[in-house]
């Protein structure tokens, strides 16, 4: 999946949130994310920050952490007063408590191995007390979780393992609170 991520960061936000912005009815649930990640003050670390598209909503002092170079590169011109760490999570490379709350936005939901999703859970509140994840609702007619066949427009075609939840299901699963149920997006925060 690394290799796809590095290919696809030229693509990423013009394929998501900016098809979401000029499409009336998506717009509006972009427009819920974008407010509620801009609600979030603190010393943040964002978990697969990605391009930093909602990197530079967060409010505070920032860090990112990702695997792909290609993505940091794009959120480091996105969000210039952040640090941006290459890494694969978990584990996560910094100290215990060195953040008020891990973010972290569509990483979660592609994690496939139970055991590798409750060692994310349990770096975040090492690093954090506050955990706060984002992930896409699910689809109607899309199975619950599955490996996907996603194209990139240079013509390749790579193997993804996404899972879709209910914003019930994630704070259950993390054991906290919805704090976002949209049609397109749900979110869950949890206290160590
Ligand atoms: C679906 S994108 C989400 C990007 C961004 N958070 C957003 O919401 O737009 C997933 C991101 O997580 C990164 N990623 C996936 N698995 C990772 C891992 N094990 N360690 C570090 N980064 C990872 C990918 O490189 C990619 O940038």
């Amino acid at each position: 999946m690394k290799e796809y991520y590095d290919r696809r960061a030229p693509e990423y936000d013009a394929t998501t949130y900016e098809l979401m912005q000029a499409d009336p009815a998506a717009a509006t649930d972009e427009a819920a994310l974008t407010a509620f990640v801009e609600s979030l003050p603190a010393r943040v670390l964002d978990v697969g920050c990605g391009t930093g598209w909602l990197t530079r909503l967060l409010r505070g002092r920032v860090v990112g952490v990702d695997w792909s170079e290609s993505m940091l590169a794009i959120a480091g011109t996105r969000r210039p007063d952040a640090v941006f760490v290459l890494a694969e999570v978990p584990p996560l490379p910094f100290p215990s408590d060195s953040f008020d709350r891990v973010f972290s936005s569509h990483v979660y939901s592609h994690v496939a191995d139970e055991a590798v999703r409750k060692h994310f859970v349990a770096e975040a509140f090492r690093v954090a007390r506050e955990l706060v994840l984002v992930e896409q609702a699910p689809v109607p007619g899309r199975p619950a979780e599955s490996w996907e066949t996603r194209p990139l427009s240079d013509g390749s075609e790579h193997q993804v393992f996404k899972r879709y939840l209910t914003a019930a299901a994630l704070a259950d699963e993390i054991g906290g609170e919805i704090v976002l149920d949209s049609p397109t997006f749900v979110a869950a925060r949890a206290e160590r």
